[in-house]
């Protein structure tokens, strides 16, 4: 019996830093957005997985949507999850520390303190109201995501002095890839 013939989804173009559209605040899905979400999310998981990351979001892809797609689980067994709209609605006042990452950074990472718990509220792919609480990777993941929908970059939790460092060793390494 023949193979079914694997259909490829389209992955998308990812926007580095100081590209301005990662820096604009994303507008909320509505009723009217079920199309688009449905036509965008498959794209984003696919370009996500591709990196390979572990999270996206919509404004990383050039799109001003409040959408994000996220998967920390290894790649044996994919868990791929869309939030729409989604909003934090609690956080812990203990922090946690960890080193993060952007795809809109390619190769920088750093160690950002956020809250180290917090609950999440979001609709899914078919509109129904859905929260989800993270702690470690999940919860650093969740708020990186967020982050991204209001402009936010994991830099932006660093001194100017760290920041500086990595945005002109970013501009460097994305200089000398052009040169090949
Ligand atoms: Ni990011």
């Amino acid at each position: 019996m023949p193979a079914p013939a694997m259909t490829e989804t389209e992955t998308l173009p990812i926007l580095f830093v100081p590209d301005k559209r990662l820096r604009l605040k994303a507008r909320p899905l509505g009723d009217a957005d079920g199309d688009v979400i449905r036509a965008l999310a498959p794209k984003m998981l696919a370009t996500m997985y591709a990196a390979p990351g572990i999270g996206l979001a919509a404004p990383q892809i050039g799109e001003g949507l409040r959408l994000v797609v996220l998967d920390i689980q290894p790649k044996e067994k994919p868990d791929p999850m869309v939030l729409v709209n989604p909003e934090i609605i609690i956080e812990s006042t203990e922090l946690a520390v960890r080193e993060e990452g952007c795809l809109s950074l390619p190769g920088q990472y750093a160690d950002v303190t956020r809250p180290a718990r917090v609950k999440v509220r979001y609709l899914d792919l078919t509109g129904a109201k859905r929260e989800i609480e993270g702690e470690g990777l999940l919860s650093a993941c969740l708020q990186h995501e967020i982050d991204h929908l209001d402009g936010v970059l994991f830099v932006d939790h660093l001194s100017a002095l760290k920041r500086n460092m990595i945005l002109r060793k970013l501009a460097k390494d994305l200089k000398s890839q052009q040169r090949g």
